[in-house]
């Protein structure tokens, strides 16, 4: 059955199964819209048992924490956070995977889980026998960050009468270091949607990797798409590698370059921005830009992903 162990990757999911959880989304979505203010406990969708979930950030966090923070609340499910090391037994030397399995000994009822790519998430919906949500892991993916964004890219589209199936998306930056990706990679071959990549040679997959088109210049890139994209660019991991000052020249989004892009196009960031860098913080006034309604998107699509996870027998 789907979800019953969570969501790790994108891999295996349908497309009939993404269908339903956006519709859920939209669904959570159209709730919140009508009702204009958070719901008080009473209104809240009764459910028999006491579910919690233990939110378990290993690295930091603040769209991914918050929006599955709140998006626990909103379905009646309690979150348990675990976001720093301070105050914990981190700091006295327990491990990662000691302090997971210590959690998952008090039985919530889900675990929801950032981690670095050292830590092994696979077999650890099995171990414990509780669902596990991956909330960001190493590169190997971030698949709720692109099921929101898809959502939220679906949803402009379908008010215009188009559907996501055919469209292209070019991803700019950073694309060998990132996890979201990783996992845009899987949901374009689910959604039909097709994926180009573009950046300075070291921030691409190494070349025997890429399967998608690469453009080596951001206008073409601009002129080939329906959405771009842009990507963090990871600092820390290039320091000694390329020079900041070029890749602004020549692939940040910006009024001059974004001239390239279609009016009908869709400007997305995963969050956070380098403003100055990857992105011109002038683009806010863009009505092209999609970036906080991809935050707001990523709250209904997460409270509909832990519904189904923890729900959907009784619901749906
Ligand atoms: N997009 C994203 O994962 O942002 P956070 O690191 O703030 O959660």
């Amino acid at each position: 059955m789907p979800y019953t162990q969570g969501l790790l990757d994108l891999r295996t999911l349908q497309r009939f199964q993404i269908d339903e959880l956006f519709h859920l989304a939209q669904e959570k979505k159209n709730f919140f819209l009508n009702k204009k203010f958070e719901s008080s406990p009473e209104e809240l969708q009764p459910r028999p048992n006491f579910r919690s979930a233990a939110l378990i950030f290993f690295e930091p966090s603040t769209r991914t924490r918050f929006s599955f923070e709140l998006a626990c609340q909103r379905s009646s499910v309690s979150p348990l956070i675990f976001s720093s090391l301070e105050g914990t037994s981190l700091q006295k030397g327990e491990t990662l995977e000691d302090t997971i399995h210590n959690i998952a000994a008090m039985g919530p009822s889900l675990l929801i889980v950032r981690a670095g790519s050292e830590f092994d998430l696979s077999g650890l919906s099995q171990m414990t026998g509780i669902p596990v949500i991956n909330a960001g892991w190493g590169k190997e993916g971030h698949p709720t960050q692109a099921l929101l964004d898809a959502f939220c890219w679906s949803e402009f589209l379908s008010s215009r009468g188009e559907s996501i199936s055919g469209k292209k998306l070019l991803v700019v930056g950073d694309i060998r270091h990132s996890r979201v990706a990783a996992s845009h990679r899987e949901l374009a071959q689910v959604l039909d949607y097709e994926i180009a990549w573009c950046g300075p040679t070291e921030f691409l997959p190494p070349e025997d990797l890429i399967q998608e088109r690469v453009f080596k210049k951001l206008q073409e890139g601009l002129e080939w798409c329906d959405a771009v994209m842009a990507l963090r660019v990871q600092i820390e991991r290039h320091q000694s590698k390329f020079s900041l000052e070029d890749y602004r020249r020549n692939f940040q989004l910006n009024f001059k370059s974004l001239s390239s892009l279609s009016g009908h196009a869709f400007i997305f960031h995963p969050g956070p921005i380098n403003y100055g860098i990857e992105m011109d913080s002038e683009l806010h006034g863009d009505p092209r830009y999609l970036v906080l309604q991809q935050v707001s998107h990523g709250v209904w699509l997460r409270q509909a992903l832990i519904e189904k996870v923890l729900f959907s027998r009784e619901t749906l």
